[in-house]
């Protein structure tokens, strides 16, 4: 989209600014005043270069290129010590609504990534436990950021590092012997896996023989009693059913699983690797890599009790990654409260030699926080369950829509979508690095900011569309409104959008993009009929509001939030 006009724009005006096409691409800013132009070029650091004022400088090019005749370009223009461009608008115009149509789902997307692979670490819960709002983030800013590093042309990999080794196995397989036949395992298997959890956590308070048995048990685990390797994997299989419906909820897709267990038979070498650096050193009985030299605590590589650790399983698993999957990156989406865990491990990825060490990054992200948490915590403890989370939204949304819309067909699919967009775009649309606060009005909403919100201005597209009834046209005239040419221009951002929302890997850019996409329609929505209005910019009107339907549509594609046909 944009990027097709400034490589051609950059080819154009190489010469008469005297530098090579390759670099004049990245000159390009985009005014915030559309009376500035479509785009602009600042010269300081080239009249710098050559001892000339900015706005001199700015004023021979500008004079040099309004003698070319450049078919996209309306006029050139020098302001301060910027050449402002203003684009063609028939020729903008044309040129966006030909790209749309021919891009269909890959609007936007580039090659910058093209024969590069990215690994993903996202969701990633622990077996037994119900995934809670922790993971909500994990999980959908993982999967966005999966997404988004699509449309760049990277070759994915959304692994899921299941939480599925530990001391906690041997205690639930204890547990399990001791009380599972109290528990309707056939008919709710993972919530009487929970309950057994919580069971167990609760007598061991009180019981010290059973934390105790509970290591024993896990110790003959890890040496693989046949018995025990068989409930762990029921106990497995049980989890990751359930995660599975949550995940279909949410859109949420992975390419590999890679437990910790993964990881057991690696452990050894992993160590060994760490001895014969000389940076295995003994302390308080345990092993450990010292990192006093950059101020943090040492890395846990192996506890006195010989059980190995949540970082050593880490080391092994980000070397399997990058020297067996052959990643060129490998992004760990985990809440920002295991920053000091990442630090570690990557450090002593450095310090083994690797020099893939730094393409291995930590995208973390803030905590939810509940304005009325009252409402959620129904269950024991202040953990408030994905499921509930979202449950609940469903409910909210079908009472709104029961009010707005009674006689909606297919109300209760519409509701899902509704109400896990909602959720997702809540999430999504806060910096990750910032926490959430939690407001049910806010993220439910049909006006505000929200998800519903947009999924509104795209069905309203879409019923424009419908009602015109004559598919789309062959020809358009340009769109010359204030209103009309601010939407274009923001719509041929979008690609530039999604290269800075990946590059930061932060999806709020593009979800806030997109707010900005449906404030700019709304706008040109009021100010102009666009079926029965003025008959020469009807169809024309008609391809600005498929051009918007198709970015708001892409855009809530890589969001993960689904589009629904009404509302
Ligand atoms: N299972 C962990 C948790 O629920 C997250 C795992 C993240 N990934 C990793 N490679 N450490 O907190």
């Amino acid at each position: 989209m944009l990027t097709t006009i400034i490589e051609d724009l950059a080819h154009e005006m190489a010469a008469e600014i005297g530098v090579p096409a390759e670099k004049v691409k990245n000159l390009f800013e985009i005014p915030k005043e559309l009376s500035h132009g479509h785009l602009s070029i600042p010269v300081f650091f080239l009249a710098k270069e050559r001892k000339k004022a900015p706005q001199i400088l700015a004023k021979e090019i500008s004079e040099k290129l309004l003698t070319r005749k450049i078919p996209s370009v309306e006029r050139f223009e020098s302001v301060g010590g910027y050449i402002n461009i203003h684009l063609n608008d028939e020729h903008l115009f044309k040129a966006l609504f030909n790209e749309v149509q021919a891009a269909g789902e890959h609007l936007g997307h580039n090659k910058r990534g093209a024969g590069k692979t990215v690994i993903i670490d996202y969701s990633s819960p622990n077996v037994a436990k119900p995934m809670h709002v922790g993971h909500l983030r994990a999980t959908v800013i993982g999967q966005a950021i999966r997404n988004l590093a699509e449309t760049q042309g990277y070759k994915v990999i959304g692994l899921n590092h299941l939480g599925d080794w530990g001391v906690q196995f041997g205690k639930l397989a204890y547990a399990y012997k001791l009380w599972s036949s109290e528990y309707p395992f056939a008919a709710e298997p993972f919530e009487s896996l929970f309950k057994l959890y919580v069971r167990f956590h609760e007598e061991a308070a009180k019981d010290l023989e059973l934390e105790k048995q509970g290591s024993l048990t896990f110790k003959e685990l890890e040496n693989g009693d046949k018995e025990l390797l068989k409930l762990w994997k029921m106990f497995v299989e049980i989890s990751l059913k359930d995660f599975s419906r949550l995940w279909a909820r949410l859109g949420v897709k992975h390419d590999l699983v890679r437990g910790e267990s993964f990881y057991n038979d690696r452990l050894n070498a992993t160590e060994e690797l760490i001895e014969k650096k000389g940076l295995l050193v003994e302390s308080e009985g345990a092993m450990v890599v010292d990192l006093q030299d950059e101020k943090i605590p040492p890395c846990l590589i192996r506890k006195s009790d010989g059980a190995s650790l949540y970082a050593t399983r880490d080391l092994a698993s980000a070397i399997y990654r990058m020297e067996e999957l052959k990643a060129d990156l490998n992004l760990y989406v985990v809440g920002a409260d295991q920053a000091l865990h990442f630090k570690q491990v990557f450090s002593v990825l450095r310090r083994l030699g690797y020099s893939w060490w730094d393409k291995c990054q930590h995208i973390g992200f803030g905590m939810y926080r509940f304005k009325d948490v009252g409402k959620m915590s129904s269950r024991k403890g202040q953990i408030v369950r994905l499921e509930d989370l979202l449950q609940r939204a469903v409910e909210i949304v079908q009472e709104i829509m029961h009010q707005k819309n009674p006689n909606l067909p297919n109300r209760e699919k519409i509701a899902e979508q509704v109400a896990v967009g909602a959720i997702i775009f809540n999430d999504l649309v806060n910096d990750r690095v910032r926490d959430v606060e939690f407001d049910w009005d806010k993220a439910l909403s049909f006006e505000g900011d929200s998800g519903p919100y947009l999924q509104y201005v795209h069905v309203r597209c879409q019923s424009i569309l419908q009602k015109y009834g004559k598919g789309l046209p062959e020809n358009v005239v340009a769109l010359k409104s204030n209103e009309e040419r601010e939407l274009i221009k923001i719509i041929m951002r979008y690609e530039m959008v999604l290269i800075e929302s990946f590059k930061n890997y932060k999806p709020s850019v593009l979800a806030i993009y997109l707010l900005d996409v449906c404030a700019a329609f709304n706008k040109f929505y009021h100010e102009h009929k666009i079926i029965g209005g003025e008959a020469e910019f009807e169809s024309s009107r008609i391809a600005l509001v498929y051009i918007a339907q198709q970015v708001i549509k892409g855009g809530l594609r890589v969001l993960n939030i689904q589009a629904p046909q009404a509302m």
